[in-house]
């Protein structure tokens, strides 16, 4: 299976007339793409544009089909899903209710067919099918809401920090999940602040800086530049 194809061009969204993205342009392709930048920066009102949760101006492009704006539904149908910032869960419910709320487009047949695959493909959660959401550590819920986001059959994965708050090995367990979707052709956009982490285990990479893109590359060279050594890796 082949992942698809984000193209983004001219895209200008905010806040009620605060303008947060002025005129930017990137795209993603089937692997795996990192956005990195400081707090503030503009990354997770990126994600919420795309994922139509926000007005905005400029063209988002899936394999070439127009996503529409304002219309976080017609997103989900289109193949985005987003991770938002702070897993947003269901804590009250149980780990198997918050993965079939992530397939409430699709019908219920397809759906028994994703929870299946959810626990083929998280083990983990499986053991814990009943488990309400609001009890599991926060590696876990970080997986619920991965697994939930995958239920709705995604072709473009959007993750927002999904490493935030995370021990370093549950870090890494969530990395090697996020690349597993990567290699099953989902195209994968994740805003990481674990920038040497996150590059390591992707293709492409965008720095944003107050709005704008001030490079980008492939993720190897991003690692090897001095703007990104000195600015996120701590290297002088
Ligand atoms: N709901 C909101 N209303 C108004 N301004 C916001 C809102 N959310 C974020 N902002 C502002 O938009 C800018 C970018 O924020 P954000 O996209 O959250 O940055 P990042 O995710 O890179 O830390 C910041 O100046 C922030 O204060
Ligand atoms: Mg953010």
């Amino acid at each position: 299976m082949s992942g698809a194809q984000l193209s983004v061009q001219g895209l200008t969204t905010g806040y009620n007339g605060f303008q947060v993205l002025q005129d930017l342009s990137l795209e993603a392709q089937p692997g795996i793409t990192v956005i990195v930048g400081p707090n503030g920066a503009g990354k997770t009102t990126l994600l919420k544009a795309l994922a139509g949760l926000l007005p905005r101006q400029g063209t988002v492009q899936l394999d070439g089909q127009a996503v529409p704006a304002l219309n976080a539904t017609a997103c989900v149908q289109r193949g985005l899903a987003l991770v938002a910032e702070g897993r947003q869960l269901f804590p009250q419910m149980t780990v198997t209710e918050n993965l079939e709320l992530g397939g409430w487009l699709v019908p219920a047949r397809v759906r028994a067919e994703r929870l299946a695959q959810a626990f083929e493909d998280f083990p983990r959660l499986r053991e814990r099918a009943q488990q309400l959401a609001g009890t599991m550590s926060g590696g876990e819920q970080q997986m619920v809401a991965v697994a939930r986001a995958m239920m709705s059959g995604p072709r473009l994965l959007m993750l927002d920090e999904p490493s935030l708050g995370l021990a370093p090995r549950m870090v890494d367990e969530l990395l090697a999940i996020v690349q597993r979707i990567a290699a099953q052709g989902v195209t994968v956009l994740m805003v990481e602040q674990n920038v040497r982490k996150a590059l390591q285990v992707a293709q492409r990479g965008y720095v944003l800086e107050r709005g704008r893109i001030v490079a980008s590359g492939e993720a190897s060279s991003l690692l090897q530049s001095d703007a990104v050594r000195q600015a996120y890796l701590g290297v002088a």
